[in-house]
This record gives structure tokens, sequence and C-alpha cells, in this order.
């Protein structure tokens, strides 16, 4: 399946590669939205009773989070932290390789403590990043503390480090789209998509 969004020139490492419509989909609207509306059933069932507070990491996980507290039927909330990764491209190789190493941008606006926070990224690929998060709000002392992502590489994984709700299990491949971003192009693509050569 082709996309036909718009015609955008596509730069891979800085070499013109194609145009965004040449982006395979890996992972269709529609694929999303039933398995979003399962995981949203799941969570629903697994924490009925419950009060329960979201928190996406940005900007990846915005939409996936968005649709996802649609489909869940508690009385919950949610809340966004913001991360940034001390690694980049010209010093790891790849864009895609991160250190870990992550600093906080934003932190929540209010506390987790003796809250059900269900944590929202969308990929869990080495791990190192989840880790890192994990630690930094399990500090907060919530009551219980489980993790929502919309994709897993576990091909890639570095740490030992799995999530309780994942949406698709993908394999190593560089995608955007539906949150996921190139150098902070193509999140606001609806399907899940596979950038060629990177
Ligand atoms: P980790 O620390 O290697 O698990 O990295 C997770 C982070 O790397 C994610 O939150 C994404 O920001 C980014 N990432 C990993 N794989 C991809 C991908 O295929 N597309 C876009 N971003 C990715
Ligand atoms: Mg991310």
């Amino acid at each position: 399946m082709r996309l036909n969004h718009f015609n955008e020139t596509l730069w891979c490492k800085g070499v013109r590669c194609g145009s965004v419509d040449e982006l395979e989909v890996l992972i269709s609207r529609e694929q999303i939205a039933g398995r979003v509306a399962e995981l949203g059933k799941q969570i629903t069932a697994d924490s009925a009773g419950e009060t329960v507070i979201f928190v996406g990491v940005l900007k990846g996980a915005a939409v996936f989070l968005s649709d996802l507290v649609r489909e869940v039927k508690l009385d919950a909330t949610f809340d966004f932290i913001g991360v940034a990764s001390y690694g980049n491209a010209a010093q790891h190789g790849n864009i895609w390789d991160s250190t870990g190493e992550v600093r906080l941008t934003k932190d929540v606006d209010r506390s987790l403590r003796d809250k059900n926070v269900i944590l929202v990224e969308d990929i869990l690929d080495t791990g190192l990043t989840l880790t890192f998060i994990k630690r930094l709000l399990l500090g907060h002392q919530p009551r219980s503390f489980r993790v929502a992502v919309l994709l897993d590489k576990p091909s890639r994984r570095k740490l030992a480090i799995q999530a309780d709700y994942v949406g698709f299990t993908i394999p190593d491949k560089f995608v955007v789209g539906y949150g996921l971003d190139y150098a902070e192009q193509y999140r606001n693509l609806p399907d899940v998509c596979v950038v060629p050569g990177v």
C-alpha cells in the first residue's frame, strides 16, 4: 500500500530518497484503530474500579495517548512528560541509536504519589529510554505502574524491559507516522510507515 497524502521530498541522511507517497504503509490507520480499541478494553477490564492516570511521553506518544484514553471507560485523566536524549545521529552513527542518557524537559504537573500510573510511549526499541523514565517515575511512589506502547521492536532490546500493553510487535525497521517522527517530520501521517534506507 502506498501513501498519497502530499507530495513532499523525503530526505534520508541528507540524501534525497523519494517523496512521502513512496513511504510504505506497515500498519494502516484501520489496523491501529482496531488494536487501540482492544487495548482500551483490556485496560478498562484490568483497572476496573480504579482511578488511572495516563502519562504520555512527548511528543511521539501524543497521538496514541489521545486515541487510547477515549477507548478507556474508567475514571481517568492524563498528563505528559517530555524527555530529550543526549545522543544524536552524528555521535552514535544512526538516528535511532539512543544512549539512554535522557534529560527531563517537562515533568508531570500533578503528583503521582499513590496513583495508578500507566506510562504511554510510542515505541519500545532498545529499552534504554523507557528504563530511565520508569526509574524516574517510580521515584514518585505511585500505587501501581504499568506501561503501554504502541510499537515494540524486541529484536533491538539492550535492557530487559517489557511493556504491559503492546499494540504491535514490529521488525527492525525505522518507522514514522501516528506520532512517530524522522527528524520531527511525518508525525501527522495517519498510518505507521517504513522509511526506506534509514
Ligand atoms: P530506546 O531508548 O532505544 O528504546 O528508544 C526509544 C525512543 O527512540 C522512542 O521513544 C522513539 O523516540 C525513538 N525511536 C526508536 N525507534 C524508532 C522508530 O522506528 N521511529 C521513530 N522513532 C524511534
Ligand atoms: Mg519518543
